[in-house]
């Protein structure tokens, strides 16, 4: 059965005749663009012309299919990982976050437009594409779908904020569904539900009146005024695909037009370095290892946190290996072992790594899930705060936050997850549960991405929703005409009954 489907698949995969795809990717982060070169990469070995924008490219010249676009540069707008902690910090207001996020954003779009090489490629005037696919998070670079005339799919490397969803008509809810941003999950308190149900109608209203608009007139300052408006390119999108397993993200609607993915990034593990694989081999107890991922610095950690977590670290009977990426060490200590940089997958693969200590990293976490590595989660900016609290609900780590953080709770936190065997035992669970697919996440998306070049923007799988007007969604109409009926009836009866007394006085009249 298996073999049919997949022999059916192939099929249907080679009838699309090779298609020139454009992929434009504007953060310039990298634990975003893994996941968007790992499907760009494989649509470029199924035949496709692949041309992406990217600050993380691959230069690998045997992908003869793949031409990249380095856009590195625009980094040089990002706030520099010290100020991060502070500019996108977990604790401010969901609403100063998002503010902050989208100026950055702006910043970002502007840096990418001014490319050189880019431009090069955009003011082309015999430059085609059959498709755009670009970063969902923030909506500046739907714009060049208007440019190329083409469809355009939206990909994320984690979910999106709940006015992307809106905007393709996926079901929203500020009580279901609360905003990837809020670190909020299970069933929420009342205080909780109140900021949700505000947080979603401010954030709506932000998106579509300040975020667009301004994105819009950056995009018209380089690419002309001839563009569609910003926002109907945006309500125009054919696809999203968007990167949340149901561990994380938890299970929720999704219309057809938006494509769950989830372990896009991940690779088969490679054998490790032999002087890596030499230390874990000979582990007698086990090792840690500790990571805050790509945009947050362990070294630009403020001194009291990092004076904790050195203590515990350089107390514990554990080898840790500590992905440090200052010039000065901490403190040294025999059993701590300081990288800039490790090969992630392939370390957290090895069985004797007991414990992940982690910022919480969509990717991360779903490397650490599938090599079972329990976690203690640390989160400072994003999605991050809502990632950890999902670990600590379902049983696969523990939470410390780092605002309050002291070495006996990062200890207790540490021996509580290496201990303690529920950890381990839950996160199997959840691995069995989330390989368990009728297919793979590439596939999947492989799949969608050639089936939009097919049906050239696919516009029959377009929502129902984007075609009413929100009080036709509330039922408003309809609710108001029953109530305006029910209305007419109980006047009518309330007349009848008023004049009842006087037919009967009438009557009573008559018959005396
Ligand atoms: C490049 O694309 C062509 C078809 O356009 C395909 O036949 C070939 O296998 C691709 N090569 C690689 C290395 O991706
Ligand atoms: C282990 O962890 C689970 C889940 O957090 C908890 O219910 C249980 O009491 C813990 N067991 C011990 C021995 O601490
Ligand atoms: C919407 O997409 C279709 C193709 O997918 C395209 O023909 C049309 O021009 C687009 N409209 C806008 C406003 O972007």
């Amino acid at each position: 059965m298996y073999s049919l489907s997949a022999a059916f698949l192939f099929f249907v995969l080679v009838a699309v005749d090779s298609a020139r795809i454009l992929g434009v990717f504007q953060f310039p982060s990298l634990s975003h663009q893994i996941v968007f070169r790992a499907l760009c990469r494989e649509l470029s070995l199924r035949g496709h012309q692949v041309t992406i924008v990217t600050s993380s490219p691959l230069r690998d010249k045997s992908l003869v299919n793949l031409t990249e676009i380095d856009i590195s540069s625009a980094a040089n707008v990002l706030p520099s990982s010290e100020s991060i902690e502070f500019t996108m910090s977990k604790d401010m207001p969901t609403t100063e976050i998002m503010i902050s996020f989208y100026d950055l954003s702006e910043k970002i779009q502007e840096a990418v437009l001014q490319n050189e090489e880019f431009q090069k490629l955009y003011n082309d005037p015999k430059a085609e594409f059959d498709l755009l696919i670009s970063e969902a998070l923030h909506p500046g670079m739907y714009s060049l779908a208007g440019r190329f005339n083409v469809p355009v799919i939206g990909m994320s490397s984690l979910g999106v904020v709940t006015a992307s969803h809106e905007s393709v008509g996926n079901i929203i809810h500020p009580v279901l569904y609360p905003d990837m941003n809020l670190p909020y999950v299970g069933r929420l308190t009342l205080k909780e539900k109140l900021y949700s149900i505000y947080f979603t109608m401010w954030s709506l209203y932000y998106y579509n009146f300040k975020v667009i608009p301004r994105a819009d007139m950056i995009s018209r300052k380089y690419l002309g005024d001839q563009l569609p408006y910003l926002g109907d390119i945006g309500r125009n999108v054919s696809l999203l695909l968007i990167n949340t397993n149901m561990a994380i993200y938890g299970p929720r609607p999704h219309i057809p037009t938006v494509i769950p993915l989830g372990f896009t990034h991940i690779q088969p593990v490679k054998p490790l370095p032999k002087d890596l694989q030499s230390i874990l081999d000979s582990e007698s107890i086990g090792a840690v290892y500790f990571s805050l991922g790509s945009n947050v610095k362990s070294c630009h950690l403020s001194p009291h946190i990092l004076a904790s977590i050195t203590k515990v670290l350089s107390e514990i009977p554990y080898t840790v290996f500590w992905k440090w990426e200052g010039d000065k060490l901490p403190k040294s200590t025999d059993n701590i072992i300081y990288r800039k940089w490790f090969p992630q997958r392939d370390l957290l693969a090895h069985p004797n790594i007991k414990l992940f200590i982690t910022q919480g990293g969509l990717q991360s976490i779903e490397e650490a899930i599938l090599s079972e590595v329990p976690m203690v989660g640390m989160p400072f900016i994003g999605d991050q705060a809502m990632n950890v609290k999902r670990i600590a609900m379902l049983g696969i780590g523990v939470e410390e936050d780092p605002s309050k953080i002291t070495a006996t709770s990062f200890r207790n936190s540490i021996f509580e997850v290496i201990r303690n065997s529920t950890y381990k035992k839950r996160i199997k669970e959840w691995r069995h549960i989330l390989e368990d697919q009728p297919m793979s996440s590439m596939e999947k998306a492989i799949f969608w991405t050639e089936y939009v070049i097919r049906h050239k923007g696919a516009p029959h799988l377009r929502a129902p929703t984007l075609y009413v007007p929100w009080w036709e969604y509330f039922l408003f109409d309809a609710i108001g005409f029953a109530l305006l009926m029910c209305f007419v009836i109980v006047y009518v009866i309330f007349k009848c009954l008023l004049r009842l007394p006087r037919i009967f006085k009438h009557d009573k009249l008559k018959t005396t």
